[in-house]
């Protein structure tokens, strides 16, 4: 079954049918990926582009692993050290790049909405691979995978979203894959980090975060990203650890165990404390490996190749 779109821009353009494909296709990729030979020569002849014009850890490497594990050629570019910073606009750097007869393009950009004004100029398919503060869709299909494998399904489920919620990609790309699996979604955190209106989404608001633990199976925790906030949004990195970040004693204190998550980078101390995320309620490190049997299924269906079951 092809996906419905040509693009991944951002999840709320994906049917259901669309993300349990992208599952289904994730777990046999997961086959694959612990296997002594990980890798499916099924994208041999794609030339795929890694465009970042944004820091990344996890997304850059983890795409990068996903195309060479299928067989694509890759090459990465970063704005900086690129001719970006002698002017070149963004589409004319994609269409320098697709000249050299390259197929898909993976990107990152600081701008919301760089993706979708991408899509509008070029042939190749784009992945959004986090715009601004708009959608992060592979994180949002890695964090729902990680949830389905750890607790069976989705549907049914209560994940809370904590934090840094009006800076978040991964917030907004989350809320509509969790809703669209049949989760129930709240976000929390202090109210100057919370966007007004966001209940009409159809999450419930909570700016108790021991409220929230209590109520939620999964506790999803947000960086705070100060990088994007023009000014102050709460007093001190100290206050909001006291009264948002998640501690031992914090989780021990509730009347059942919650499966923790965060999808990085961590501010150690600030909204996780290390007890948290290194014990064994947090599946951070499950989430980083499901990333890659995520991505590689999302580049294979929109590649729109064939061939995979003879070749797994
Ligand atoms: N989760 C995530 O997007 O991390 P990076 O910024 O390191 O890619």
């Amino acid at each position: 079954m092809p996906l419905s779109v040509k693009h991944l821009l951002g999840i709320n353009e994906l049917t259901v049918e669309d993300i349990e494909q992208i599952f289904k296709t994730a777990d046999n990729f997961k086959l694959v990926l612990n296997r002594p030979i990980k890798k499916v020569p099924t994208l041999r002849d794609t030339a795929i582009a890694n465009i970042f014009f944004e820091n990344s850890t996890r997304t850059r490497i983890s795409f990068e692993l996903a195309e060479k594990r299928l067989g694509a050629e890759t090459i990465s570019f970063s704005a900086s050290g690129s001719s970006v910073s002698k002017g070149e606009t963004l589409i004319d750097t994609v269409n320098n790049i697709l000249a050299m007869k390259v197929d898909m393009v993976v990107m990152r950009h600081s701008a919301s909405g760089a993706p979708w004004f991408l899509s509008q100029h070029i042939d190749a398919g784009i992945i959004n691979a986090g715009d601004g503060i708009n959608q992060h869709p592979t994180q949002a299909l890695l964090d729902a995978f990680s949830i389905r494998e750890k607790l069976g399904s989705v549907k049914g489920k209560r994940v809370a979203i904590i934090g840094d919620i009006m800076h978040s990609r991964v917030a907004l790309s989350n809320i509509y894959c969790l809703l669209k699996l049949g989760a129930d979604v709240m976000v929390a955190g202090p109210p100057t980090l919370i966007p007004k209106h966001i209940a009409s989404l159809g999450v419930l608001v909570e700016y108790n975060i021991k409220k929230a633990l209590e109520w939620c199976d999964v506790a999803n925790i947000l960086r705070i990203q100060l990088e994007r906030m023009q000014k102050p949004l709460f007093s001190t990195l100290r206050e909001y650890s006291l009264y948002y970040g998640i501690s031992k004693d914090l989780l021990d204190s509730l009347s059942k165990k919650i499966i923790i998550m965060h999808p990085g980078p961590i501010n150690r101390g600030v909204e996780l404390f290390s007890d948290v995320a290194d014990s064994k309620q947090s599946i951070i490190l499950n989430q980083v490996e499901n990333g890659v049997a995520i991505r590689m299924a999302v580049i294979y269906l929109l590649s729109g190749k064939r061939e995979l079951n003879e070749q797994m």
